[in-house]
């Protein structure tokens, strides 16, 4: 497709996005939370968009996240729907570049690595963020690099072989455990840990959603239109089960981050602040430094990239956690 057709087909999904959110803008007022900037809703209200218990579909989607973001959301929906940022990540010198986004750099580089360390990926497939991690071991140090289905699995292991450099390769090993389960026979057992939580993933969501409507005529996909806010808390709850494992996991003075690609609260700070509940002061925060395009926003534990602000990174939750 030439960049005139591509740059004309995004337009038209961006119109039809603009027309289902204004649909949204007739629906009865949310009482959005104070302040206008998603920073300042997620530090000062910790209230979450009431809907009724059976909102469902496409209006329901955009009823939910207007009531996060407020006025912002329309411009938000619209940098969901752009091409994503993509850079070429090559993990050593002459190897293949893998196509991912900076933010998804900036979470895997921002887990601390200390020297001969033993790292877990816990939720690794496709990859992007495993070559980060792989490609920053030192010598003596290892990679387990987790994933549930067996067929990410195979992807993922397809992608470590094209990508990493032979040496780095050797550091890696690939399981398929259930990474919500499997701190009942590693405890204790990560110097460092990465969980990129499965999640909400709006981008792709909306993104496949506009895409059928232009090849279908209009037509609305089955996914947006199953989308409900329980689906939001069911997913808050696994992330939950994943993250309670991953801080078992993880050995006293380890260093972990947890990163989603969600935009709503309720799957990020507030999974997060779970955690906090449990251990207190055994759990230290900081928040990694972006100097990607745009800003990034803090939140009360970490850091939201979201591409209306960030020329198109994003979106990416992180949260780097130390446990004492
Ligand atoms: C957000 S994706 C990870 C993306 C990956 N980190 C990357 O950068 O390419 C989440 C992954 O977690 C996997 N997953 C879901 N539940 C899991 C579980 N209980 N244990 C391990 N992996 C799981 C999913 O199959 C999916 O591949």
């Amino acid at each position: 497709m030439c960049s005139f057709q591509l740059s004309s087909s995004i337009s038209a999904l961006q119109a039809q996005l603009a027309d289902s959110a204004r649909t949204v803008s007739c629906l009865p007022p949310l009482q959005p939370f104070p302040g206008s900037c998603y920073s300042a809703r997620v530090g000062k209200n910790k209230g979450l968009p009431p809907l009724g218990a059976g909102a469902r579909g496409v209006e329901a989607f955009h009823a939910y996240y207007r009531g996060i973001f407020g006025p912002r959301w329309e411009a938000l929906a619209a940098a969901l729907v752009s091409p994503a940022d993509s850079l070429p990540f090559r993990a050593g010198e002459g190897c293949e570049p893998y196509f991912m986004d900076s933010a998804s750099i900036l979470a895997a580089s921002s887990l601390e690595l200390a020297p001969g360390g033993r790292v877990l990926d816990a939720c690794a497939a496709p990859g992007g963020k495993t070559l980060v991690l792989a490609s920053r071991l030192g010598p003596g140090s290892g990679l387990v690099a987790n994933e549930l289905s067996a067929d990410r699995r195979r992807r993922l292991a397809a992608v470590l072989d094209r990508h990493l450099p032979p040496e780095a390769r050797r550091r890696v090993e690939v399981l398929g455990r259930d990474a919500a389960a499997m701190c009942r026979s590693f405890e204790a057992a990560f110097d460092a840990v990465l969980l990129d939580a499965p999640c909400s993933s709006e981008r792709h969501v909306l993104g496949q959603a506009l895409a059928h409507q232009r090849a279908h005529e209009g037509a609305r996909e089955a996914a947006l239109e199953a989308w409900s806010p329980a689906r939001v808390r069911s997913l808050a709850l696994r992330q939950w089960s994943l993250l309670s494992s991953a801080l078992i996991m993880l050995k006293a003075g380890g260093s972990l981050v947890y990163s989603t690609c969600a935009l709503s609260p309720e799957e990020n700070d507030r999974v997060v602040a779970r955690a906090v509940a449990r251990y207190g002061k055994a759990l230290s925060f900081d928040w990694p430094d972006y100097r990607g395009p745009g800003e990034a926003e803090k939140t009360e534990y970490g850091l939201m990239i979201l591409p209306d602000r960030t020329g198109g990174a994003g979106p990416i939750y992180l949260c780097r956690v130390r446990k004492a």
